[in-house]
């Protein structure tokens, strides 16, 4: 496994690989690796002939108020998770590398970067939409890996792949969770043990959505209801959004017909963290 800094020295062995005609596969992440990030690697793995993970706290997708600087950062536990799963090469650009100082050109995807958690985060998505065709860029891979946690992003970068003629497949990967049910994040690092248990109050009430919705419910606002109710019964939890919307334009809905995002956000004592499900009807 290489670990490289520059993006010129990342590009020339991307275009030695290349020349060979190995295929690449790709996995965007800010570090601080976990179980998730590690299900993403171990499926890359199996279908790529190299695997290249980029590791990279990105400061444009951070809100003037949001958690950049303290953001956790583990240098040596990412190699050895990359290393367990062979990865061949980590690109840990710095910001210089990444950004100049002069940088005018952001990616913005309209519309779907504006709602949920784009409504709630100025300028985050524009931040994720250019780094990660940045990295793209630099990377040129077959196919990259995104976790569905993440699932709005997720939609946002098939969207900036299909408008831009992007040459390279997205492949959306599963919420991997704790076996208490809380979807696993690099956030959740930030929590108290009494914060801890109090996140799993998110993928509850998203359960108790998903009974109801099984059991037909397919009124939005009934629904809504349903798992804001149940957040409230969780003194630490502050509900940032709870919204139901279609799976592909997410855009709202009262009625719950084909594939529909449930999706929340909650601050658990100064935490943000989100979670969803997605329902086909
Ligand atoms: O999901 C993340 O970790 C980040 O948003 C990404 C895709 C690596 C871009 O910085």
């Amino acid at each position: 496994m290489i670990l490289v800094e520059e993006k010129n020295k990342t590009r020339e062995i991307i275009k030695e690989w290349k020349s060979k005609g190995y295929s690449i596969g790709f996995i965007p992440t800010m570090g601080y690796l976990h179980r998730g990030h590690l299900s993403l690697m171990e499926k890359a793995r199996r279908e790529n002939d190299k695997l290249v993970v980029s590791i990279f706290v990105n400061p444009i997708q951070f809100g003037p108020n949001e958690d950049y600087d303290k953001y956790p950062r583990d240098m040596a536990g990412d190699i050895e998770m990359c290393k367990s799963v062979n990865v061949d090469l980590i690109f840990a650009p710095s910001v210089s590398d990444m950004y100049k100082t002069s940088n005018q050109v952001y990616v913005d995807v309209e519309k779907l970067g504006d709602v949920l958690c784009g409504a709630k985060r100025e300028g985050h998505f524009r931040g994720v939409s250019t780094v990660v065709a940045k990295l793209f860029n630099i990377i040129s891979p077959d196919k990259a890996y995104f976790g569905e946690k993440d699932y709005q992003q997720l939609v946002i970068i098939k969207k900036m792949v299909d408008d831009l003629d992007f040459d390279l497949e997205i492949i959306p990967c599963a919420i991997v969770r704790e076996e208490d049910g809380l979807a696993i994040s690099s956030r959740n690092s930030y929590l108290s043990r009494e914060e801890r248990k109090a996140a799993l109050i998110l993928a509850e009430s998203l359960s108790r959505a998903r009974q109801a919705m099984i059991g037909g419910e397919r009124d939005v606002s009934i629904i809504k209801n349903i798992i804001t109710n149940e957040l409230s019964q969780e003194p630490l939890a502050v509900i940032d959004y709870v919204e139901l919307v279609d799976a592909i334009e997410l855009r709202p809905v009262a009625r719950v017909s084909e594939r529909i995002l449930v999706a929340v956000a909650v601050f658990i004592g100064k935490t943000r963290l989100i979670d969803n499900f997605i329902f086909e009807a």
